[in-house]
């Protein structure tokens, strides 16, 4: 099955899908993006996912192409035709194509690409044996509360992360502030209370994020959004990072330190069962 693309207004193989260079996307990194997977071959968290895109799009003056329901239409479309057990879709929306300069002409038609590719599949022992992340110097703009397809530091960053064995690198401000991986958010549970930064302006209102925060409200879990330390951190319990294509995985070391016993903690393993 190969993977699928939709791109001025039709569903071709992706490997065939090309962006003109004026692309605003391509010149300025000026667009937003979302990440839905399938569930039993159902985009999960859907609305919650073009909730977001609504503000991101917002959040950059930024028009969608097409209404909310059309998007959820296509998204529906793409799945079914790709044919794929779970599908990671992917959605893309530049300002448009337009000669390179930095302002751009107001009435621009925003470009929107979608494509379909099998859902990652994540080795099983990452969740069974945890991971090891890094530290970095949190060195991205004011707004990552928008889910911008600039991504150099997080780009940067992973390399980083991998070339040193590491699975993730966290992003840490110079008052010793936690924010977020380069692609994750980040919990840690200390006395049986789970904490985790504030969805503000300064990380991605992660949609697994939210969920987790539901999830073990609904079950008396006390969950703390507020300021974190590195230090905490260090001395937490358990730790764990949240994605839409992780879902859930356990932190065992931080810049090869173990957290708790360096084990993946009872707390995180029962979160893991809170996913469908
Ligand atoms: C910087 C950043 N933080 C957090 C997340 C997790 O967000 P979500 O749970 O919506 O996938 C992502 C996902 O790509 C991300 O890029």
């Amino acid at each position: 099955m190969p993977e699928l693309a939709y791109l001025e207004n039709s569903f071709i193989p992706l490997a065939e899908a090309r962006v003109p260079v004026n692309d605003r996307g391509y010149l300025f990194a000026d667009g937003i993006y979302e990440v839905i997977v399938t569930r039993e071959g159902r985009p999960f968290l859907q609305p919650e996912h073009l909730a977001r895109l609504e503000h991101s799009a917002a959040g950059i003056n930024l028009r969608l192409p097409a209404p909310l329901s059309q998007l959820e239409k296509l998204i529906a479309t793409g799945i079914a035709k790709a044919g794929f057990a779970e599908t990671m879709v992917y959605l893309q929306v530049t300002r448009g194509t337009a000669p390179r300069r930095h302002d751009y002409p107001g009435d621009l038609e925003p470009n929107l690409l979608l494509t379909f590719r099998p859902r990652p599949e994540y080795p099983p022992e990452l969740g069974q044996e945890g991971i090891g992340i890094i530290t970095v110097p949190e060195i991205r703009w004011a707004r990552c509360d928008i889910k911008s397809i600039a991504l150099l530091p997080n780009v940067m960053m992973k390399q980083q992360a991998v070339e040193k064995g590491c699975r993730e690198a966290l992003f840490v401000c110079a008052d010793d502030t936690i924010r977020e991986c380069t692609a994750a958010n980040i919990f840690f549970v200390k006395n049986d209370t789970l904490f985790t930064p504030p969805a503000d302006h300064h990380i991605l209102a992660g949609i697994t994020r939210g969920f987790i925060i539901k999830q073990a409200s609904a079950r008396k879990i006390e969950v703390c959004e507020r300021k974190c330390t590195l230090e905490e951190l260090r001395e937490a319990d358990e730790a764990f990072i949240t994605s839409s294509t992780m879902d859930l995985l356990p932190v065992t070391t931080v810049d090869g330190h173990a957290i708790g016993n360096g084990r993946p903690g009872p707390l995180t393993s029962r979160i893991r069962g809170f996913f469908p």
